[in-house]
Order: C-alpha cells, then structure tokens, then sequence
C-alpha cells in the first residue's frame, strides 16, 4: 500500500480534468491593443525594435481596424504622434490633431469599438516630458488643466475613455472634473496608478517619437525600488476616482499586481510594455524560445497575478492562439 497521501499527478493526467480544474482564464475581452496613430497621409511604418507594430496615419487604420474587430478585441488604446510639438504641447489639445481625426475615424470605422485615449503630454512636447517644463524642473500643477483639456478634447472627438500616464499628482481629479463639467460624467478613467520609471520603455520611446530631450523621467514616475508606495499611488487613483487603476510595467512587478488584488476592489490593468513585448520578438526571432508557449505563458502569469485586463501589444497574437 502506498503511503503518499496527495496524489497532484491526479488532477494532471489528462487535458479535460486539467482544464476543468485550472485557476486561470484568459479571454480575447481581457484584451486592449495599443496603437500609434502618426500625423500625415499614407504611412504606415514598422517600428524597428517592435517587430508586427506600425506607425499608422489615420487614413490607413483601415485595414488594422478590421483585423482588431475580427479577431474579437473589443478595445484600443491610441497614442497620437503630431507633426507639430512646442513647449506647451499645444497639439495635445487640437479638436482636429492627430488624436481626435484618428478617434473619429475608428468611431467611423468600427463604432462598438472601446476607444480609449492615452491622455499625456511627452508625445505633444518638443522636450519630450510629461508635463510642462520650467528650466530642467517639471512642473506638476501648472500641467494640470493641459491634461483635463486633452481628455475632454479626445471625448469629444468620442473616445469612450482616457487614460492618464503623465504620472502628475492630482491628475485623475482635475480629469474627473474637466468631463464632469463638460457633461461627460459617464466617461470612465483609467490611471496609470502605479507607474514606474522603467528601462522596459525604451522601445515605445522610438515608436512614439517622446524620449525625454533632457534629464528622465524620475521625478516623476515610481522608483523601482518601491512597493509600499505603489499601494498608496493606487489607491490615491481611487480615492481621486478612477475606474480602473494600473500597474506598469507588468512583467517584473506582479507582485504589486498580487498586492493590488488582495487590497482592492476596482478593476486592474496591466500594462505589459513595449520593452517586454522586444525581448520576447527578440529572442523568438532568434529562434531561442517558443514563441506562442512564451506569450501565452506571459499572458496567464499576468491574470494569475490578479489582472483584470491586459493592455499588451501581443493581442493580434493572442486573439488568434485563443481562437
Ligand atoms: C507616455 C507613455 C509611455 C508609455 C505609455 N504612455 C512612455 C513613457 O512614460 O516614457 C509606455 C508604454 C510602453 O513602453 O509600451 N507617458
Ligand atoms: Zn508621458
């Protein structure tokens, strides 16, 4: 008679009893896809280091919109890259910017798509930070009423929601009235509540044309070292009212995620950044890993982390593994 009394191998033998005892699901709805919607007509350009990832005019979203809806992903997060930046990042809020012509033409496009808006200043700024700038100082109230007029230029240009990754404090407030006032008190936020000043964005950098012209972004964004102080950033989200909070970067920080889940109730995001997404094409392509078992296995570490939602550059990918 055998003495071992927990038998694991039982719930393991076979692929129907493993599916029906797993722990964790992944669906094409947990999916958001990021796109870079570039100022101009006729371009479509692949980002070096993002292998599968373009540069889109808004005039071309055409095709890729078609691909997003048919593959069942319900959402898209847009980053606008204008021709034009000054100081101020004036084209941040331009009813007609590149931002508001590529929302309108995916409203067009595809109406029951969630579009939400990256609401920030470093893509719009000549000096390439995420807010306004007083010598090498960033200015953190001056920003303020910047952030709540480009989100209340993305909705009305239709974005169903915006999210703001300028990691400014009182962001979320000052976003929440500027919509309120407008009338657009259905508009949910999503925070880039917990967002680290991280070597994982360098790719996203060159797709979006917004590196820091001096200095970085540490004044700003979480130090690393720092898990204590991303449970307050998040729930400082909360008590601003955020819908949805987020941790940033994913992959190296699901021990926040862990955290965030055990104490919160609000829905969470990660956001599985571009740097994750170059090293994962990277080594594929150089035939070190298994590229399908390696995302998937990404995708399911987030969601047993306590994600909600995925925001990740991999969701063409996904969709169609899951399919
Ligand atoms: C802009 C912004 C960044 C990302 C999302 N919004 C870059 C940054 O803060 O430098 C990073 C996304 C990614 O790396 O995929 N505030
Ligand atoms: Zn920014």
């Amino acid at each position: 008679m055998s003495t071992i009394n927990n038998r694991f191998r039982r719930l393991r033998s076979g692929a129907v009893i493993r599916d029906l005892t797993a722990e964790t699901t992944l669906s094409v709805k947990d999916l958001i896809y990021p796109i870079f919607v570039i100022e101009g007509t006729g371009i479509t350009e692949e980002i070096e280091s993002m292998p599968g990832i373009f540069r889109y005019s808004a005039d071309r979203l055409d095709p890729l919109i078609t691909r997003v809806t048919e593959a069942g992903i319900s959402s898209v997060l847009l980053f606008g890259i204008p021709e034009k930046k000054d100081a101020v990042g004036s084209e941040s809020c331009n009813p007609d910017g590149v931002l508001a012509q590529a929302i309108r033409r995916i409203k067009e496009l595809s109406p029951e798509l969630l579009v939400i808006a990256d609401i920030c200043l470093c893509e719009y700024t000549d000096h390439g930070h995420c807010g306004l700038v007083d010598g090498e100082h960033i200015l953190n109230d001056e920003t303020l009423p910047l952030l709540g007029k480009m989100a209340v230029t993305a909705v009305r240009a239709g974005a169903d929601m915006v999210a703001p990754s300028d990691m400014m404090d009182g962001d979320v407030t000052v976003i929440r009235h500027a919509l309120d006032e407008e009338g657009y008190e259905q508009t949910p936020i999503m925070g880039y509540s917990a967002k680290f000043a991280s070597g994982y964005y360098s790719p996203f950098r060159d797709a979006a044309e917004s590196a820091p012209g001096f200095g970085d972004r540490r004044s700003y964004q979480m130090d690393i070292r720092n898990g204590r102080e991303a449970i307050r950033e998040l729930n400082n989200d909360i008590e601003m009212g955020a819908d949805i909070i987020m941790v940033k970067p994913a992959l190296a920080y699901l021990d926040i995620v862990k955290e965030a889940r055990n104490r919160f109730l609000h829905p969470i995001a990660v956001y599985n950044v571009s740097g994750e997404y170059a090293m994962v094409k990277a080594a594929a392509r150089a035939g070190y890993i298994d590229e399908e078992r390696i995302i998937m296995e990404n995708m399911i570490a987030m969601k047993r982390a306590g994600a909600d939602i995925i925001i990740t550059y991999h969701a063409l990918e996904v969709a169609e593994y899951l399919s």
